[in-house]
């Protein structure tokens, strides 16, 4: 029963993490498929998606007050809103009982969205089983928006490790991998579509696995997997994100030594520096194992830079508890990362077992204790890059300054530095001549 869909404009908007940057070109290319139309023009759309994050309280909140901004359009014409992506039990339950879109899509469900955008036109809801395999590996996505010159692709997708703070598991289910021969040939693509780096995401891509059911058993884990893309792309820059401490072994770092295309970027969120709340968040590391680990990432790959995640106030953190995160910071000297106060999430460990007992103003001081503190070592690191000669890979005008180009060395540091006569997409050299605590600044050799 599928209706004409000429005249079915949609305009989609992503909220949230690189994953559901990549699941949106996923999304639109079905809907494309499916013989719907792109539009960039919010105003000119009759279907409006939200792709939506739901990590943190405050991401939902996000979501709420788009769908109330956008509440205007419907005034004008029939407009439909959907949402995709992640949420939580709560707010699904809103949104319907609320009324407050015409349908919502699963992320393990994409494939649906043309059947559940008809059936909401006519009124319906359409019951579909989740696919909890599925991994979307038979499509090509459809890149919007971008620079095309650096671009994301998903090769896993879910998580199994239910930490206990975390929605993901909830909202994306269970682990899948994608199989190496998709990945490998969507590489290829890219790179014959001038695409110059590529990078492979997964809630914890260490953990890649995938069984070979040929004449032999063979399993290839994501060590392998790397070394299998950079190889068959040798031109193509590989990154990848995000590695779960626990899961990363020293054959990846070997390989990522040894493929000077694969940059030399680890991102390694710690979460906290307090084995207690590491055992609370059932984080499966402890403080010394991870300390380790940043020795042998920079023992094997010297030139590495490596980023973190950290949380505050998580239940039961105590003062010595904070102290102990500040202490892994100073030894560790992270380049850069990502801070956040702990907000309690429907469905989680956490949330139905856990006491939220750190006051939101002793979560907020710790936070911009610890950002002050990033800030700090980032500055630090960043200095260290002055008078290097580092590759750069030109992705796009300087937003502060048009004569400018911006780009990213291997360490995944934007870099910024008249054009001269360069073009985005090049490969360039760059000598570094000034620093701030999140950019470098330099001149083309
Ligand atoms: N897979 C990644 C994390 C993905 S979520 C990993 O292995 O760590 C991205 C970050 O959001 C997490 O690292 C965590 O720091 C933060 N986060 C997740 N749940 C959160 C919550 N309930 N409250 C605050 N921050 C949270
Ligand atoms: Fe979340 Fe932990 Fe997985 S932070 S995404 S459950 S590794």
């Amino acid at each position: 029963m599928e209706e004409k869909k000429s005249n079915q404009n949609f305009y989609i908007e992503s909220y949230g993490c690189q994953m559901n940057v990549s699941d949106s070109e996923i999304v639109t290319s079905i809907l494309l498929k499916n013989g719907y139309f792109l539009s960039q023009d919010l105003k000119k759309a009759n279907i409006i998606l939200l792709n939506s994050c739901s990590i943190r309280e405050k991401a939902e909140l996000t979501i709420k007050k788009r769908l109330e901004q956008l509440e205007f359009l419907k005034k004008k014409k029939k407009i439909m809103f959907g949402i995709i992506g992640c949420f939580s039990k709560q707010m699904e339950n809103f949104l319907i009982e609320e009324k407050k879109v015409d349908f919502i899509v699963n992320p393990n469900s994409y494939k649906e969205i043309s059947n559940i955008i008809y059936h909401a036109k006519i009124g319906k809801r359409y019951l579909y089983a989740i696919n909890r395999n599925e991994t979307y590996e038979n499509i090509k996505p459809f890149h919007i928006n971008e620079n095309k010159v650096t671009t994301f692709l998903s090769i896993t997708r879910g998580c199994n490790n239910m930490c206990t703070f975390c929605i993901v598991p909830f909202t994306r289910g269970r682990e899948k991998s994608s199989s190496p021969n998709s990945i490998i040939e969507k590489c290829k693509r890219l790179y014959k579509n001038g695409y110059k780096e590529v990078t492979l995401l997964g809630q914890n891509v260490d953990s890649y696995q995938w069984t070979e059911n040929f004449n032999m058993k063979k399993n290839i884990d994501f060590s392998d997997l790397l070394n299998l893309i950079a190889k068959e792309n040798p031109f193509l820059r590989i990154r990848f994100s995000t590695s779960n401490p626990h899961d990363m072994s020293d054959k990846v770092l070997k390989v990522i030594s040894k493929n000077p295309n694969i940059c030399k970027h680890i991102h390694l969120p710690v979460q906290s520096g307090s084995n207690k709340i590491l055992k609370l968040m059932n984080r499966k590391y402890t403080r010394e194992e991870y300390l380790i680990l940043i020795k042998k990432i920079r023992t094997i790959i010297p030139e590495c830079s490596i980023s973190h995640d950290i949380m505050t106030g998580f239940c039961n953190e105590e003062e010595s508890d904070h102290q102990e995160t500040i202490s892994l910071m100073n030894e560790v000297k992270y380049d850069y990362g990502y801070m956040f106060f702990y907000s309690p999430r429907p469905g989680t460990y956490a949330y139905k077992k856990l006491e939220d007992n750190v006051p939101i103003n002793i979560k907020k001081k710790r936070l911009k204790e610890i950002i002050n503190l990033q800030k700090n070592h980032s500055y630090l690191r960043m200095k260290k890059h002055l008078g290097n000669v580092e590759e750069i890979l030109i992705e796009g005008k300087s937003k502060r300054n048009d004569q400018y180009w911006y780009g990213r060395n291997t360490q995944n540091i934007i870099v910024v530095f008249p054009k001269k006569s360069s073009k985005i997409g090049e490969l360039v050299h760059v000598k570094i001549i000034k620093n701030t605590s999140a950019t470098l600044i330099g001149l083309i050799c």
